[in-house]
């Protein structure tokens, strides 16, 4: 029997609550498939803090970068934020993705029919959804030198920050961007602002030129300002995206919000050898404790675990056709009830999912 390695990185807060819904949920789809898993948890920000004085212990980078993938619940917390920055919780989960090299950051927008009423927009503009954001990680704006502000004697002082792409760093989120395409609807829109950047232009160059490598998706180049005006008025018409860091980071966003609330939204984080699977939300320390956080979030990005890590593509729709199922016959945890209606907690969404996987 085949028998992934996965490295389990719950956290803090509710990290633990929701990790271990989508555990098992891993656990009941691999029975079903005839496929084992062996989950090897390990400590991670606030809960690494206490134990070893540090937020990633060595052990952990060791065990992920031993894994086949990394289930990664959520760090931080309110009892480590006085720390220095360099010490903070939040600090294991960035350090991970430099050491594995994560240069492409998975973001899934995707509006269930059954919560459409729940996303800002209208019914008949978001209806039908389903957005994947492909945003360059490690790179851009928020890593190019050179950067700092300059004082001046009179007062006065002047900020710079340099936004610097090789084409090699293009090419290699470009194509996980077409990969990623080619095992969805096989469109690609590839943004960028070629009109005043030249950083841009050489986006675009080779974004096109990597294209030839897959004639069988549709390549598109939009610009950043006119996508983020699409992503509104016709979200439907897009299917993968792909941006530069700082486009990504702002656009990935807005597509976040035509789904509704935080405890749906999943992400991969992926690039080296070994891919990191998360909940886009964090340790919610309002609700921590209590049982009743949403653990959809988290089983959705164990979805992707399997879709992209492990290539078990049949698995992964699986997993989404039961969250559709149970969400369908209208089970609802606190954060997407209607006002007053019935709620379960994180435990029996578990089950409910866990329940809804067909044979
Ligand atoms: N990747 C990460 O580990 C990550 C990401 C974001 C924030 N954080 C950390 O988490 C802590 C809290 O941050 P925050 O409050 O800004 O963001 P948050 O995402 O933790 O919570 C925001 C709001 O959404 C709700 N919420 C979030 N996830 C939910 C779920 N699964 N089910 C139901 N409700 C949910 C919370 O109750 C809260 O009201 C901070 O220490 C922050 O640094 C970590």
């Amino acid at each position: 029997m085949t028998t992934y390695r996965i490295a389990v990185l719950a956290g803090d807060g509710i990290g633990p609550e929701v990790t271990g819904e989508a555990v098992r949920v891993l656990e009941a789809v691999g029975k079903r498939s005839g496929v084992g898993f062996a989950f090897t948890p390990a400590l991670i920000g606030g809960a690494a803090i206490d134990a070893t004085g540090g937020p990633l212990p060595k052990e952990t980078l060791e065990l992920c970068r031993a894994s086949q993938a990394i289930l990664f619940g959520a760090v931080g917390g309110p009892k480590w934020d006085h720390l220095p920055q360099e010490q903070k919780a939040e600090r294991g989960l960035l350090a991970i993705r430099k050491d594995l090299d994560l240069f492409a950051n998975l973001r899934p927008a995707v509006c269930f029919p059954m919560l459409v009423d729940a996303s800002p927009l209208k019914r008949s503009v978001v209806e039908g959804t389903d957005i994947m954001v492909i945003r360059e990680l490690t790179g851009g704006l928020y890593y190019g030198e050179p950067r700092g502000i300059e004082q001046f004697a009179d007062g006065s002082a002047r900020a710079v920050n340099t936004m610097v792409y090789t084409s090699g760093e293009i090419e290699r989120v470009a194509r996980v961007a077409f990969e990623v395409a080619r095992k969805r609807r096989r469109k690609l829109t590839s943004v960028d602002k070629a009109n005043v950047l030249v950083v841009s232009t050489l986006w675009r160059e080779v974004v096109t030129r990597v294209g030839r490598d897959y004639p069988d998706v549709t390549l598109e180049h939009i610009l950043v300002d006119n996508c983020s005006m699409a992503l509104v008025q016709r979200p439907t018409q897009f299917d993968t995206i792909v941006a530069e860091n700082t486009f990504g980071d702002i656009l990935s966003d807005e597509a976040a919000i035509l789904a509704g609330s935080m405890g749906m939204l999943a992400s991969a984080s992926m690039g080296g050898k070994v891919g990191l699977y998360e909940p886009v939300h964090g340790t919610a320390p309002d609700i921590a404790g209590q049982g009743v956080a949403n653990p959809i979030a988290a089983v959705l990005s164990a979805a992707m675990l399997l879709r992209y890590s492990l290539d078990r593509v049949d698995d992964a729709d699986r997993v989404e056709r039961a969250v559709r199922r149970v969400l369908e016959n209208g089970h609802r945890t606190r954060d997407i009830a209607e006002p007053g209606g019935k709620t379960v907690g994180t435990r029996e969404m578990g089950d409910l999912i866990v329940g809804a996987l067909e044979g």
